[in-house]
């Protein structure tokens, strides 16, 4: 600029304002003006990903994930080290990642199931209802027992929260579509449903459940165990399907095996030959609960 100025002002050639020095300065000026403005309205240019009343894509979600698969394969299971973490992440990503979140299915999913295949021993399989954290912490201390989320996609995804939107390529950190909204195929409901029937297929011997006996109706047939694990065992390799009713500690413990709720899962369990068991406060995971409540007279500690 300096130049351009210097030339004009000292007047040496009529044609100045017009010289190669003044062409070249004003259109690299004009340029850099015009890729300013461009930028600045790509980045503030609202491009608007759809709204949500849901908890948005949980914030450092890929490392998260990363982390979560890394910590699984390498420490937790290292049988299963050979597995490419960060292939999973991808592949995960591309089933809903630039598509609307309310258009899944789980289609999109069978890439990702197809990749990790994991293997559970007969015996050793826990379903739980209404009862999740109870369920998690006995088979923190009975560890030969898996729930689905002590399964290796179960586990990188347990408490996050993901979607994607049709207008980026990006995950949405904005919002997510809430359970209760009116878009039932959303990707986390695809990704525990298809994830859940795959868990109850492979499922064999006698399998588990752990249900809520402080509720109404501890088998709820809305849930995932009652509207998809149930239906996926498969009877030529379960034999017997034996439910653990939990009461809370310090709530009045009823007889639940024998309630209408419990009619209707053994019904559907017998009709699809499996054996039912029911019982009661399964004793191993009443010190469970105890150990969180050592002083409650219903704990014997008083002997
Ligand atoms: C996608 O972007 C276009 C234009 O930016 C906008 O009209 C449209 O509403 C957006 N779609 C959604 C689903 O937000
Ligand atoms: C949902 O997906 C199906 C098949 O992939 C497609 O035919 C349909 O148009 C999609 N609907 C919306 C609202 O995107
Ligand atoms: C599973 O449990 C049944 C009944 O308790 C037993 O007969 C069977 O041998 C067990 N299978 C394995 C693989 O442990
Ligand atoms: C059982 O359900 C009750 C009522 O919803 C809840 O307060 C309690 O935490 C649940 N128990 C377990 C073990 O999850
Ligand atoms: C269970 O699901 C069905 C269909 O999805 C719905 O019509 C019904 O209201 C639900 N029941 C409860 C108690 O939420
Ligand atoms: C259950 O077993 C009986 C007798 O073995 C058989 O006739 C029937 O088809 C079976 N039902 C199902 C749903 O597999």
């Amino acid at each position: 600029m300096a130049n351009c100025e210097f030339s004009q002002v000292s007047g040496d050639k009529p044609g100045c304002r017009l010289s190669r020095r003044a062409q070249i300065c004003l259109g690299v000026g004009l340029l850099v003006l015009i890729v300013a403005v461009v930028t600045v309205g790509a980045v503030l240019w609202p491009r608007s990903p759809m709204k949500w009343r849901g908890k948005p894509t949980t914030k450092h979600f890929s490392e998260i994930f990363l982390g979560r698969c890394l910590d699984y394969t390498q420490i937790i299971r290292p049988e299963m080290r050979d597995q490419d973490c960060k292939k999973i992440l991808s592949t995960f990503k591309s089933a809903f990642i630039s598509k609307n979140p309310c258009n899944i299915t789980e289609e999109d999913y069978q890439p990702l199931v197809k990749l990790v295949t994991e293997t559970i021993p007969c015996n050793r399989t826990l379903f739980w209802s209404k009862s999740k954290d109870l369920a998690h912490q006995y088979t923190k201390v009975q560890r030969k027992m898996f729930t689905l989320e002590d399964t290796l996609l179960g586990y990188i995804a347990d408490d996050l929260s993901w979607c994607g939107d049709p207008n980026t390529s990006e995950m949405n950190y904005d919002s997510c579509p809430h359970w209760s909204e009116n878009c039932p195929n959303n990707p986390q409901k695809m990704f525990w449903n298809m994830i859940s029937q795959k868990f109850a297929e492979a499922a064999c011997g006698v399998v588990q459940v752990m249900l809520n006996g402080s509720r109404s109706e501890p088998f709820y047939k809305n849930s995932t165990f009652g509207s998809v694990e149930v239906f996926n065992l498969d009877p030529n390799k379960v034999h017997t399907l034996q439910a653990w009713v939990m009461h809370d500690i310090g709530a009045i413990s009823s007889d639940s095996c024998s309630s209408s709720s419990l009619n209707e899962l053994k019904l559907i369990v017998s009709k699809r030959n499996i054996t039912f068991i029911c019982q009661d406060n399964y004793r191993p995971i009443r010190f469970v609960q105890c150990a969180e409540n050592p002083e409650h007279s219903s704990c014997g500690s008083r002997t």
